[in-house]
């Protein structure tokens, strides 16, 4: 396993524990791709072929061959005005006015550990966890140097890849394109499974062959969206779910992404993902450098369901941090969906004390306890208490609750700023604007311009004057609006602005958890508008989405699971009728979806009946019962609930000894036919206890046939399984 480089072959090759990856520097010093699959030894230059291309031009040192051609080549790094005409992902606009980088091979070197990326987020090892590759590359006219950055995780499958720009040459450069990763496939037909939404509606799966003429999803709006999820996965035609080859990339970062597709002229595909290169210009001084946020690469060769599982493991384990990374989360009640706006310190008191009674550890406080904000209009960026609104201090309102047995946890939204705040009289120019123009307006609000560091510094101030003063063991940080506007009067640019933007949140965060390295912040855009695994390495959950109806919840915690883990999916149980879709759950189904997350409650637990709060502390202690297996056992998915009638998944411990069956009945008819759920993952040869009926079954039959669901009146019914493996 690791990485080894032939002198002879120029070749490098990267083994993990299943899989394969080759390049080699050719003959004019171009690194061309070879291989990325299955684990396997050898050269595979065989794989190149040449042949006389028409209207496929050829570098000047080849002379007359005109079967060198870069425009059919697989390439690491295809760089614009080299002649290769598909998409590139990197592209320079020289001093001289020039679009051109003709990047060759210099040199390399092999690391211990795994690289770092200064002020963004990357995957992180320990030193013999990890190794890491740097491939130097330079174009000789201009000095622009390239260093592809390479890590490796064997154990779990995982090459990360990165690209460090320097601009050794005398003039200033305009970097109109960095991507992070390519993969160029000389041959096979493939499907790109993407996921795209909306607000209230994140990561849908969608799966489409790659045809001739690109495909691209992206983001343009600043964060990385609810539109299209900056993660995505190249499946060979006949692969599914348990089979057949497939290839994730999973973009670490938080603002615009682009991520293509393309079958070329000559049946080859090229896939890429990183920065957007939309609205993107970043000037490079002479001697400076400039870093693309990572990709995270892994491959299978057994299907969709082991390809998320890498992903799961390496999120969880390497790109999480902190305290919580491993702790099963404490189990919270939210505010919003209980008050919105409408609370003062008695309700939230009230709130936390039912919640107490349930069993509920930490309580939130979430939008409207701040400057003046009692409707989503006035009062972002002014983060001192609204002591008229709470009747008291905060301090007090926290000690009565933490009297109560329960953590506080509490809600900023620091990007933004509303026009009516003591922030925005103070200071207008602060918030993303383009002089002498109005500003586009979204939930009322403006975005503070996180490129410029006196801005960071103010907002990052006011939060720790709170976070000082008060014992806050949770923050939500959310961001509920797309940026616009992008323009900062402070370099009087454009082109930078969105990366510096996104550096300025990595920095406030980075700064955050330095000083109270004890503090569990969950991230949150609108639900899930900012769920990536930049943001995964500062905050280990994310609100998944602010659609909290169980049964699009469960499609939407389905699409979230082909890239992220369970432990990452900010989940809660809700009232019915659903107040985003005003549909009728029953409050088992509610608890099994949200359980398959961050469990919480987002409800007034003051109307519940008291048979209803006696159901929810049994929830609560059923959470913590399974809780150790549903965040660190392996997730597999056991049906496609947007076409299945069920949705039906399992979560079984690493050495197999346990399993937990969740499934939720889509489907309700007259006469019901039987539905066998069938599982995956287990012991094969060995036998299981239901927990419930205290029968054995053996590992096989419940995978190849299934297990059998009651036949039961009522829509919407749920159900839990718990199997445990017995010794014999
Ligand atoms: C966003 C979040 C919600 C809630 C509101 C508060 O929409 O996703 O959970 O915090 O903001 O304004």
């Amino acid at each position: 396993m690791g990485v080894i480089w032939n002198e002879e072959k120029k070749t490098f090759t990267l083994h993990t524990k299943n899989t394969t990856y080759q390049m080699q520097a050719d003959q004019y010093g171009y690194l061309l791709h070879l291989y990325y699959g299955k684990r396997t030894g050898g050269c595979m230059d065989y794989l190149l072929t040449y042949t006389d291309r028409g209207f496929s031009g050829n570098p000047y040192e080849a002379g007359n061959d005109r079967t060198y051609s870069l425009d059919s080549l697989p390439q690491e790094f295809p760089s614009q005005g080299t002649g290769d005409y598909r998409s590139t992902v990197f592209a320079v606009k020289n001093a001289d006015g020039s679009c051109a980088c003709d990047l060759r091979y210099e040199g390399y070197e092999i690391l211990k550990g795994k690289y770092a990326l200064p002020g963004l987020p990357a995957v992180y090892a320990g030193g013999e966890e990890a190794q890491t590759l740097k491939i130097y590359l330079k174009d000789s006219v201009t000095g622009v140097g390239v260093c592809l950055l390479y890590g490796l995780l064997p154990e779990l499958d995982i090459i990360t890849r990165s690209a460090v720009v320097t601009n050794n040459g005398n003039g200033k450069v305009y970097l109109e394109k960095v991507q992070s990763a390519n993969l160029d496939f000389v041959t096979g037909n493939y499907d790109l499974i993407t996921f795209y939404g909306r607000h209230a509606m994140e990561r849908n799966f969608q799966r489409m062959p790659v045809n001739h003429g690109g495909q691209v999803i992206e983001s343009r709006r600043g964060v990385s969206s609810h539109q299209y999820n900056p993660m995505m996965i190249l499946a060979e035609r006949s692969a599914c779910e348990d089979y057949g080859s497939c290839y994730a990339m999973s973009f670490v970062y938080s603002g615009s992404f682009k991520g293509e597709a393309e079958k070329d002229q000559y049946n080859q595909t090229r896939v890429m993902l990183g920065l957007n290169d939309d609205g993107f210009s970043y000037p490079l001084e002479p001697g400076k450098i400039f870093y693309a946020p990572e990709v995270i690469l892994t491959y299978s060769a057994d299907g969709l369901g082991a390809l998320s599982r890498n992903l799961h493991s390496c999120i969880r384990t390497h790109v999480c941090r902190g305290k919580y990374r491993d702790m099963v989360r404490p189990v919270l009640l939210n505010s919003w969906e209980a008050s919105y706006f409408n609370f003062n310190g008695e309700s939230i008191y009230a709130l936390a004390e039912h919640a107490a009674q349930s069993g509920i550890e930490l309580l939130v406080m979430d939008d409207g306890w701040f400057g003046k904000r009692n409707d989503d209009s006035s009062g972002l960026g002014d983060w001192g208490v609204n002591e008229e609104k709470l009747g008291g201090t905060l301090k007090n309102l926290i000690s009565r609750i933490n009297g109560l047995g329960l953590k506080f946890g509490i809600w900023f939204e620091p990007e933004a700023v509303s026009e009516d705040s003591e922030l925005f009289r103070k200071h207008p120019d602060w918030a993303l604007a383009i002089p002498g123009r109005s500003p586009v307006r979204s939930r009322n609000q403006l975005v503070l311009d996180f490129s410029r560091k006196e801005v960071v510094d103010e907002v990052f101030s006011q939060m720790c004057r709170l976070l000082d003063e008060e014992n806050i063991e949770y923050v939500k940080w959310d961001m509920n609006r797309s940026l616009s506007d992008v323009y900062s009067v402070a370099t009087r640019d454009q082109g930078r602005v969105l990366y510096d933007y996104v550096l300025g949140l990595y920095d406030f965060l980075e700064r955050l958890l330095d000083r109270y390295p004890d503090l569990l912040i969950e991230g949150c855009s609108g639900g899930g508008g900012r769920f990536d695994a930049g943001m995964l390495y500062y905050t280990p959950q994310i609100w998944c989405s602010d659609n909290t109806d169980a049964i699009d919840r469960l499609r939407i915690q389905y699409g979230t699971s082909f890239g992220y883990p369970v432990s990452a999916m900010g989940s809660h149980v809700s009232v019915v009728p659903n107040h985003q879709t005003g549909r009728e759950t029953p409050m088992n189904t509610r608890k099994v979806v949200a359980m398959s997350g961050t469990f919480g409650y987002e409800l007034d637990l003051g109307k519940f009946t008291a048979e209803e709060k006696q159901e929810v502390k049994r929830q609560v202690e059923e959470y913590h019962k399974y809780a150790p297996l549903i965040q660190n056992g392996c997730y597999y998915r056991l049906s496609d609930p947007f076409v299945d009638e069920t949705g039906a998944w399992a979560f079984v411990a690493q050495d197999r000894s346990e399993a937990l069956l969740n499934v939720v009945m889509l489907e309700i008819h007259g006469n019901m036919t039987p539905v066998y759920v069938r599982l995956k993952g287990l012991e094969e040869g060995a036998f299981y206890r239901e927990e419930k009926s205290g029968r054995l079954y053996p590992a096989e039959a419940l995978m190849a046939t299934g297990y059998p669901m009651p036949l039961e009146l009522g829509a919407y019914q749920a159900y839990q399984y718990h199997f445990v493996r017995v010794s014999d």
